[in-house]
């Protein structure tokens, strides 16, 4: 990961989300100011399972220019190795290892979060992964499954395998994504790990990154939920870096991009059917309604059934000039917990 790292200011990464980082939204977000590097969503591996078709699109077909990391979830060692191997010789910019979903069904199995409970069964598949993958190998986690003061321990284990890179999302399995990140768990592992440590988690404008970083001394930014929300969040840091001036994009400018993304994804749907689609697009709509002071729209688009009524409902709030909010509002259901970034 080290060689992925800008010389002048930290990196920025898109994070991985399961149903939405795929090869239509990353296109999107390039679009718009790519960041350093993507990973893709996870890929399920399991005695049985091949990489998802779907999903290594977003790999064999990228063409923006930006580097991506394929991510694995799964607990089951000779699967792990025989898909890292497959998932190696494509044009990938590292391995990246899943150890923090918090998904009741993943975590039963000890695998994503669930394996964070089982410090010598991660010792053993680190050392026997690290050893398997010639090229960059990299850990997402969380910081203990039930509690903080599960972290040192997990730390000595990542330290022992040479990993090229941590990311993590500052919170317990348990805490899952409504609390404040635990910044001081992501500084502990800047000052210990040899490897470059990425801090993720609550990152919803640049303050809000900014204070993350701070806090953490980490070697990059990793920006999940608040780039749904502002596509344009990766080129405001880096202005914010760069001492240029940023994007500030309008609520039209919103309009477009959800329109773009509606489009692309349409486009890249195997069998299109309308009002599944107008589904498919609502998932991804929470995260930028949620964002947004304006209820009437959260409320309305939760009623969209009918592309009609998806575009009807966009262009009724979305389509004029006002300046988009920096930060989304104080007790969101989804963003809540950056507000203590900035205390
Ligand atoms: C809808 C959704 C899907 C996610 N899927 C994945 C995934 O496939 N792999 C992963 O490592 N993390 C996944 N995450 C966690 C994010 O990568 C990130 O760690 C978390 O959302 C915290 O960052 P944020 O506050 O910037 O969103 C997912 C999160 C969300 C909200």
């Amino acid at each position: 990961m080290r060689h992925l790292l800008p010389e002048n200011r930290p990196a920025l990464v898109l994070a991985p989300m399961q149903d939405v980082t795929d090869l239509p939204f990353m296109r999107v977000i390039a679009r718009r100011g790519a960041p350093d590097w993507f990973v893709t969503e996870y890929f399920r591996v399991h005695p049985d399972s091949v990489p998802h078709a779907y999903i290594l699109r977003s790999i064999t077909e990228n063409q923006t220019g930006t580097p991506v990391f394929a991510q694995m979830i799964g607990r089951d060692l000779p699967s792990l190795i025989r898909t890292a191997g497959k998932l190696a010789q494509l044009p990938v910019a590292g391995i990246d290892l899943n150890l923090g979903c918090p998904a009741p069904i993943v975590c039963r199995k000890n695998a994503g979060g669930g394996l964070l409970r089982e410090p010598a069964a991660l010792d053993r598949l680190l050392g026997s992964l690290r050893e398997a993958i010639p090229g960059t190998f990299t850990v997402k986690t969380r910081i203990g499954y039930a509690d903080a003061s599960e972290f040192p321990a997990l730390l000595d284990v990542f330290r022992k395998h040479h990993i090229d890179g941590l990311t993590i999302h500052g919170r317990t399995v348990g805490e899952r994504y409504q609390s404040p990140v635990h910044a001081d768990c992501v500084r502990l592992a800047v000052e210990s790990m040899p490897c470059p440590v990425i801090a993720n988690g609550n990152i919803v404008d640049t303050a809000t990154g900014l204070a993350l970083l701070t806090q953490s001394g980490a070697a990059g930014l990793m920006v999940g939920r608040g780039a749904i929300r502002n596509p344009w969040i990766f080129s405001q840091l880096r202005s914010v870096f760069d001492q240029t001036p940023p994007p500030v994009p309008t609520h039209r400018d919103l309009l477009e991009y959800v329109l773009e993304l509606y489009d692309e994804l349409a486009r890249e749907s195997r069998k299109l059917i309308p009002r599944a689609h107008v589904q498919r697009m609502k998932k991804t709509m929470a995260y930028i309604t949620h964002g947004l002071e304006d209820g009437g729209f959260e409320h309305a688009m939760r009623r969209a059934v009918t592309p009609d009524d998806f575009f009807r409902i966009c262009r009724e709030h979305l389509d004029h000039d006002n300046p988009l909010p920096t930060l989304p509002p104080a007790g969101s259901k989804l963003f809540c917990g950056f507000e203590e970034l900035l205390e």
